[in-house]
């Protein structure tokens, strides 16, 4: 089935939605826990090791009831099964989205174009841990018989991002093996890791999906003239290893058919780290716990697959996005972690939400009349706190915020773990209650400071609250509980594509300026500028004076 090509604002949803949105607008946040003792119980889903608390939200149960009722007129339910069933739903590339194929169980099946993918994912799944085994075990070596002791992960965008993000928040259970990654053109960055390197011991993994990306060729040509510079030729075969769909390419850069991890263009490169993309994880962490993280993936996509609407955590979040988006006129969201080890989760999920749902075409090619994408950042707590939290406190704009913390350290230090989580409860606390007139009044009136002094210093300690958090409280960071908070911002990536009637699929929107950067990539080897504004003109002359 193609998703349909409605316009969410021409359902009656939408209309109901708008008028609904007039008439609480105003309402402190703060009224509703007072008017709605039981809130905190009804607006919250409790799944596996998770409990997700949606009651700090400017939302009421009626709130809630229209936005189902949108999604339920947008078709949310046909569109869930045809994206897991494999229709061509990435219509722009005629292609199916399957990464829930990658972790799908081994008696499932899922058909793209008639065939049977899991039995082929599985192959490939054992491939994954027969290498990272070997290579971990020390069984496989180096060209000078030299275990290896670094793995280099080159590639960009989601053939980095995902393995980057992973690796990092799995650090708790890394082995022996350094792992490094190489993924901006600039020419440092490369160097910067080769100077840590030993090229007996070092493995290098290209990721590229495409294997044309301009970043990833440089920086594998760069670190492969290194690598000849210390060792033969025939080396290549025992420390270069490819993840691509391009066998060509692989072929035309040295690279042995052995060495080759197959991915397959069902799979988005910002959903790839389920795949062999996700290799540099399975040799940081091992096989087993790399299969927990895909376990973790599957358990959410049947959670969302089989969930009742009202309590499909994935279309709660992403239903509660749009309410902000698109009728309070937010245009960011943040998401602070509660451990450092989530350090590039937000880095991670800026690919996957806005080079998804960044688009301005609806589906059937017209310009949309309504805000879509959101713009994520976000930094670990407490950090974020000593940074920009006083702009989302007492900031002019509205920032819907995603506070993710865990019950349970992973080092078992108690004692900085309370600390840790009194701030993200306080955070959420403070955001939602803000400090009123009475409370600060009464505060500096114990200071000593003079009336006058108070009533001057006033406005400026005035919080005025309101501000909407999601709390995703989680039992600990376990791969299994990390795949699922994956699977979990994936499936609200597609909610809200399917709301917004835009296709989250594709990602044209990258290609301007690769083609462009081609043609001015000549024009700087040849000094010669060829037909450009003024601005960049004069630019790329102060460029090239030496
Ligand atoms: O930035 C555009 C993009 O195509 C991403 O979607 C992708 O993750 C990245 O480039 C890298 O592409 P590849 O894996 O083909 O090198």
């Amino acid at each position: 089935m193609a998703l349909p090509k409605t316009d969410p604002t021409t359902t009656p949803a939408w209309q109901q939605l708008t008028a609904h949105h007039n008439a609480i607008k105003e309402l402190h946040l703060k009224s509703f826990f007072q008017n709605d003792p039981k809130r905190a119980k009804t607006l919250s889903i409790e799944w596996d090791d998770f409990l997700v608390d949606y009651s700090k939200h400017r939302i009421t149960e009626e709130t809630v009831d229209l936005l189902l009722q949108l999604a339920q007129e947008m078709k949310l339910g046909a569109a869930i099964e045809a994206y897991f069933s494999g229709d061509l739903i990435n219509e722009t590339e005629g292609r199916a989205v399957l990464h829930t194929a990658l972790r799908a169980k081994k008696e499932e099946t899922v058909l793209v174009a008639g065939k049977n993918v899991v039995p082929e994912v599985y192959e490939i799944r054992e491939k994954i841990k027969r290498f990272s085994d070997a290579v971990i075990s020390g069984e496989k070596t180096g060209y000078s018989d030299k275990p290896f002791t670094d793995i280099v992960n080159i590639g960009i965008g989601g053939s980095d991002l995902g393995p980057v993000m992973a690796t990092e928040a799995l650090g708790f259970y890394k082995n022996h093996l350094n792992i490094h990654f190489v993924s901006n053109v600039d020419g440092d960055h490369v160097q910067e890791i080769i100077k840590k390197l030993d090229p007996e011991t070092t493995l290098f993994i290209v990721v590229s999906k495409s294997f044309t990306t301009q970043e990833t060729q440089s920086n594998a040509q760069t670190i492969k003239e290194w690598f000849l510079q210390h060792a033969p030729e025939t080396a290549i075969a025992e420390h270069f290893i490819a993840v691509s769909t391009n066998a060509e390419k692989i072929r035309e850069f040295g690279i042995t058919e052995d060495n080759v991890f197959p991915m397959w263009d069902w799979v988005g490169g910002r959903f790839s780290l389920w795949s062999a993309v996700g290799l540099s994880i399975a040799l940081s962490v091992g096989y087993k716990n790399y299969e927990q993280l895909l376990e973790g993936a599957n358990s959410m996509d049947t959670h969302f697959r089989t969930s009742e609407l009202s309590v499909n955590i994935p279309v709660i979040l992403a239903l509660i996005s749009v309410w902000y988006n698109n009728f309070f006129g937010a245009e960011t969201e943040a998401i602070i972690p509660y451990t450092q080890y989530l350090h590039r989760l937000s880095a991670y999920l800026q690919q996957g939400i806005m080079e998804s749902n960044g688009k301005s075409r609806a589906r059937n090619g017209e310009r949309v009349g309504y805000e879509t994408g959101t713009i994520i950042w976000g930094e670990p707590g407490t950090n974020s706190q000593h940074a920009f939290f006083q702009l989302i406190h007492q900031g002019t704009k509205l920032i819907p915020t995603d506070f993710i913390g865990f019950k349970k350290p992973l080092h078992g230090n108690q004692d900085h773990h309370n600390k840790l989580m009194a701030n993200f409860f306080a955070q959420t606390e403070a955001l939602m209650n803000g400090k009123t007139e009475e409370e600060v009044q009464q505060e500096l009136q114990g200071s000593g400071l003079s009336e006058e002094d108070i009533q001057q210093l006033l406005p400026f300690k005035l919080f005025e609250g309101n501000k909407p958090t999601t709390t995703l409280l989680i039992d600990r960071l376990s791969p299994k509980n990390l795949g699922a908070l994956i699977a979990l911002y994936e499936h609200k990536i597609f909610v809200q594509g399917v709301v917004w009637n835009i296709f989250s699929y594709d990602q044209w929107g990258v290609e301007l300026g690769k083609q462009l950067a081609k043609t001015i990539l000549k024009e700087i080897e040849n000094s010669e500028f060829g037909n450009h504004d003024a601005s960049t003109l004069r630019l790329l002359q102060k460029f090239s004076q030496k």
